[in-house]
């Protein structure tokens, strides 16, 4: 089974980015299930209608959160709502009561893949539970509605210690850990002893030429001024893609390759 995952889609060049490079993606590697983190979709903050449908429309299959979902009148709304169910998740670890859900178990051909979301806690303003003791909640959640066979996660974090440290404790529990958040891709994809496809960061699709997604001007002004600078997101230049493909073997429920890609595009 092949899963190709996106980190932080970032507004509408990273929207148009990912349906630039999916078919010629999906055609060469023919993944059996699309993920992408969804929380900077809209304009960089937060998930509308408009724009997970279409990210589904483009063929993502599940959308992932982080901190930024939350953002905005529509992320809750829609994190509640049915129609989305199992297609939009937040992380998990947030405390009880907050829209949505932590985990989504989906059938592919004859087989089970649960995908978990969680939050890293360092360098992060929200106060959510403990990642490590979540995982192991929804875990046992997971596996005793739906047996999966295959178990992915987004683990959303700014800290790569955290992210690191994360990757050992769900070693030979998870098929993959990736890393979403800091919108920069980590060169350490590789297979833990246990079986657990890791990267640190996935990194994002997004405008290429600027601070994280956004345009230099801004973020340079803050470094200059120390003020807050409204955040310019150009919907047009040259774009990238950074994706992490895993295989894994059904049977055991471990990855058996990894492979970290970008693709570089202009969008007009
Ligand atoms: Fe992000
Ligand atoms: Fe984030």
């Amino acid at each position: 089974m092949k899963i190709l995952i996106f980190g932080d889609i970032v507004g509408k060049i990273g929207r148009r980015a990912l349906s630039a490079v999916l078919p010629d993606l999906r055609k060469k590697h023919q993944p059996d299930l699309v993920i992408a983190n969804g929380e900077n979709l809209a304009h960089g903050k937060g998930i509308t209608r408009s724009t997970v449908d279409e990210m589904f429309a483009a063929g993502v299959d599940i959308l992932t959160g982080g901190n930024h979902t939350f953002e905005g009148k529509e992320g809750p709304l829609l994190l509640g709502d049915p129609l989305y169910r199992g297609r939009i998740l937040r992380p998990g670890n947030y405390p009880e009561g907050v829209p949505g859900i932590g985990f989504a178990t989906k059938e592919v051909g004859t087989r089970r893949v649960c995908v978990i979301n969680l939050q890293g806690r360092v360098f992060m303003k929200a106060a959510v539970d403990d990642p490590l003791r979540a995982f192991d909640r929804l875990l046992a959640e997971a596996s005793a509605l739906a047996k999966p066979q295959i178990v992915m996660v987004d683990f959303h974090s700014e800290a790569t210690s955290e992210g690191n440290a994360f990757g050992w404790y769900a070693d030979g529990r998870a098929t993959a850990v990736w890393g979403t958040h800091t919108h920069v891709p980590t060169a350490d994809e590789r297979i833990l002893p246990g079986g657990t496809a890791f990267q640190t960061d996935v990194g994002m699709t997004g405008f290429a030429s600027g601070v994280i997604g956004v345009a230099k001007e801004g973020p340079i002004k803050t470094m200059q001024t120390a003020l807050p600078v409204v955040h310019e997101l150009p919907d047009e230049g040259p774009a990238v893609a950074n994706a992490l493909l895993v295989e894994a073997d059904p049977k055991t429920g471990k990855a058996t390759s990894v492979e970290r890609i970008q693709r570089y595009v202009e969008i007009r």
